[in-house]
């Protein structure tokens, strides 16, 4: 018997008991999912909506008769690895904490919900049981990092556990380090430089795809991102990974460095492990800050992308936060159209900031966007910040299309 306040939680379609993180709290302005005796975070709903949608694109996808096997490493209330098992009982669930009173709570709900059939449960260090698991030669197709803060003491483990067209979703709640906030600790985690600007939050999804696909080609696997997303505090990336020494290779191709400069908001990237981006801004002379290495590839899949939108339309009632995710893909898909649309990928400038810059009222995003297509260059929304546009028309086209969207 659990003697500490628990509470019944309805997940997509799944119920499930958790701790009533409230009955935690320890003053006002503390965390109380960190106060109580086992993790659970209501406010991440939207990430593991998001994993549960992917992972049955996944699983639609594969074809295969063979056993599949899921593992969460981290999985503290175990609600991700929970629902996975209760909503595809196909996979074979393998949940890990550290912490004993979690592993008490997800047999707890595994005896409720009658998974033990197709669940194992364990209680060790993430590293350990990854490593555990590689060595006993079972193949894990699925890992779901979502550790606390940063995914980078995880990431070799988990590179080596991984099997061939394997599944990867890592989780980062560690931004402010990633947005530049402690640069040196973020050099020390992710051995990348960090920008403290606005272009900060896709700088940081690029920079833990950069160290995943670092780790995976340690270990002769490739990296084939299919979505990634920046929501609110956290960033979240799903990998398909696939083996061989030539893939691996290639995949190191796409790692590269980006300029950008904060007086006139120019921005440029170039390929590679050294970096050869000059320092002094080629538009306006000041000294650019140069961040990297970074993931320069594509971020999104398009079959992946278009099929989220399709489970998310079809399949809402399994998603509590469905109308979010779908705000997000929607916004996602405009940003996949301008990878597909040119060789590069693209950063995106901030309509408001520049506005500001030039002293002029902020443009209406879509006026700057149509102005920009009509002289033949792409440009797109983001989901990863409002009021900014990703595009290939250089800072002066920008400007320009600015200057011109006031006066229409
Ligand atoms: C952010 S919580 C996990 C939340 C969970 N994945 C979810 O979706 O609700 C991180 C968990 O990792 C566990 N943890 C931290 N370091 C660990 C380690 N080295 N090995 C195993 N578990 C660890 C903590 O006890 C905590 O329960
Ligand atoms: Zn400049």
């Amino acid at each position: 018997m659990i003697k500490y306040p628990l509470t019944k939680v309805v997940e997509g379609q799944t119920e499930i008991t958790v701790p009533d993180v409230e009955a935690f709290r320890k003053s006002p302005t503390s965390f109380p999912p960190s106060d109580a005796p086992v993790f659970y975070n209501k406010k991440m709903e939207i990430n593991r909506d998001f994993a549960l949608a992917i992972l049955r694109i996944y699983l639609q996808k594969k074809k295969t008769k063979d056993e599949i096997t899921y593992c969460e490493p981290m999985a503290g209330s175990g609600i991700r690895s929970i629902r996975v098992a209760n909503e595809l009982p196909s996979l074979q669930v393998l949940m890990n904490d550290r912490n004993p009173q979690a592993v008490k709570l997800i047999k707890e709900n595994i005896k409720k919900l009658k998974l033990k059939k197709h669940t194992e449960v364990f209680e060790d260090d993430a590293n350990e049981l990854m490593l555990r698991l590689r060595a006993s030669g079972r193949k894990i197709d699925i890992i779901d990092l979502d550790p606390f803060g940063s995914p980078s003491p995880f990431t070799d483990a988990t590179a080596q556990t991984i099997g061939k067209n394997g599944l990867l979703a890592v989780t980062s709640t560690d931004m402010a380090t990633m947005c530049g906030v402690y640069p040196k600790a973020c050099i020390r985690k992710y051995a990348s430089k960090p920008i403290h600007s606005f272009i900060a939050h896709e700088l940081a999804v690029r920079m833990m795809l950069g160290f995943t696909a670092i780790a995976l080609a340690r270990h002769g696997k490739s990296t084939v991102p299919i979505f990634a997303h920046s929501t609110e505090h956290f960033i979240r990336a799903y990998i398909f990974v696939e083996k061989g020494i030539t893939k691996a290779k290639n995949a190191m191709k796409n790692l590269g460095f980006v300029a950008h400069c904060t007086n006139c908001y120019n921005l440029e990237t170039a390929n590679g492990l050294i970096n050869t981006l000059a320092k002094q801004c080629p538009h306006c002379g000041e000294i650019r800050q140069i961040g990297g290495p970074i993931w320069l590839g594509k971020m999104y899949d398009k079959d992946y992308v278009c099929a989220l939108e399709n489970e998310l339309v079809q399949n809402t009632i399994a998603y509590g936060t469905a109308k979010k995710m779908l705000k997000i893909v929607s916004l996602v898909k405009e940003e996949n159209e301008a990878e597909i649309s040119s060789e590069k990928s693209h950063f995106y400038f901030d309509l408001h900031r520049i506005a500001d810059k030039l002293n002029v009222p902020s443009p209406k995003m879509v006026t700057v966007i149509t102005l920009l297509q009509k002289s033949g260059f792409i440009a797109f929304r983001t989901h990863i910040r409002t009021n900014s546009i990703k595009t290939d028309a250089p800072i002066e086209k920008v400007v320009e299309a600015i200057k011109q969207a006031i006066k229409d």
